[in-house]
């Protein structure tokens, strides 16, 4: 069996994610190592239930936990205040205590309501990731960011509230639609590209045994992100520096979703547009070069990420951009490249170089 395992560095809230094979069974063993005692509540939703509740409790139950389901229902529609009244209704129903530990069993929706449920019920209780999307496994589930969607816009309710432990199991991706795993994609390319050089070329050189999930490149893929999205939290928990870096991509893709009314494309697919446009922009401010803006898109399309931006209206863009969350002193800010593995955060863009990047990439 495959295993490895790093720590997310918060002093006295630091936790650890374990990476592997057949982990999801040695679940139980694990709490107990980590002297997490209490009733378990596994959160989780009707289409990974079949797949990997079974396996969950079992694990549980050996380890001598007591053990509450909760299935909700699947869709990031569902990831509202109606929901999350459901699942604290559930666990007042049965007298949950300080004690309890909740388990979020699944990709970014669930495990960001479970999260946000585990830093407000009884004023907080422990909670525990077990991500099963790769979005969720390089992303999501390790950072703090919980929350829930408000009808005027997305995440915008929630709570920096970290995990005790995130257990990502390679063997859980085996059941992912491929779709879901590609838009994850989006997010591997993009650690590469703001943090490390060498990754991004190893994505590039091993995508097809990546696709193929093959554990070895799989295994060095969740590490080598979790790394990096571990450092730039333990030293920006709460975003006020370097974690807007991994908003790479996000700008323009933010505004594609809400312009295609976040029912066209997926998140990951998305940011893979808003990386070609960001790259882009960081080429026509002369910060990277021809030969690396080419292996980045030739990436994208590689790794199966939509190559074709839909026709979008430039005012619309722009005024999207002006209500994006990175807007600061009235200027929308954006992560750009100053060559692969190498981002920052900049508002100098002059506004002609971002009217030329929508107009090419995004004009039908
Ligand atoms: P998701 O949670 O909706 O999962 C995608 C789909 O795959 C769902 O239908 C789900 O039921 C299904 N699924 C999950 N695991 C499966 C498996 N192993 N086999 C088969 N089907 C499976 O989507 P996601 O991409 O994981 O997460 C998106 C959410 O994450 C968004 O709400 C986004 O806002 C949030 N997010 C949060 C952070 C953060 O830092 N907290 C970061 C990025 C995204
Ligand atoms: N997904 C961006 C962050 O966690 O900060």
């Amino acid at each position: 069996m495959m295993q490895n395992h790093l720590t997310v560095d918060l002093g006295s809230r630091s936790y650890p994610i374990d990476f592997g094979q057949k982990l999801i069974s040695t679940l139980g063993q694990r709490l107990r190592s980590l002297a997490l005692r209490g009733q378990t509540v596994v959160i989780t939703n009707e289409t990974i239930a079949p797949l990997f509740l079974a396996q969950v409790e079992t694990s549980l139950r050996d380890a001598g936990y007591p053990i509450l389901p909760i299935l909700l229902p699947d869709g990031e529609i569902y990831k509202n205040n109606n929901t999350l009244q459901q699942i604290y209704d559930r666990l007042l129903e049965h007298r949950m205590e300080r004690s309890t530990i909740l388990i979020a069993l699944g990709g970014g929706v669930i495990g960001d309501m479970t999260g946000y449920a585990a830093a407000t019920f009884l004023r907080g209780v422990d909670f525990v990731q077990i991500p099963t999307t790769l979005l969720a496994q390089v992303d999501s589930s390790v950072g703090g960011k919980t929350g829930i969607n408000h009808p005027l816009g997305k995440n915008l309710i929630g709570a920096f509230y970290q995990p005790r432990l995130v257990v990502c199991d390679l063997d859980s991706l085996a059941t992912l639609p491929r779709r879901e795993f590609v838009a994850g994609m989006a997010e591997v390319v993009k650690y590469g590209l703001i943090h490390d050089r060498d990754f991004f070329y190893y994505i590039r050189d091993h995508l097809e045994a990546i696709n193929r999930l093959t554990p070895e490149p799989l295994l060095t893929v969740l590490h080598t992100c979790c790394a990096i999205k571990g450092r730039i939290v333990s030293a920006d928990e709460r975003e006020s520096g370097q974690r807007a870096l991994l908003n790479f991509g996000h700008t323009f893709g933010h505004a594609i979703e809400t312009l295609t009314g976040y029912d066209q494309y997926l998140h990951g697919e998305a940011v893979g547009m808003g990386i070609v446009m960001a790259a882009d922009l960081s080429r026509r401010l002369g910060w990277l070069g021809q030969e690396e803006w080419l292996d980045i898109t030739q990436i994208i399309r590689r790794v199966g990420l939509p190559d074709k931006i839909p026709p979008l209206s430039i005012d619309a863009v722009l005024e999207a951009f002006s209500r994006d969350k990175k807007v600061h002193g009235g200027r929308p800010r954006f992560v750009l490249l100053q060559g692969i593995g190498r981002a920052v955060v900049t508002a100098d863009v002059p506004e002609s170089l971002l009217i030329e990047v929508i107009r090419d990439h995004a004009s039908g």
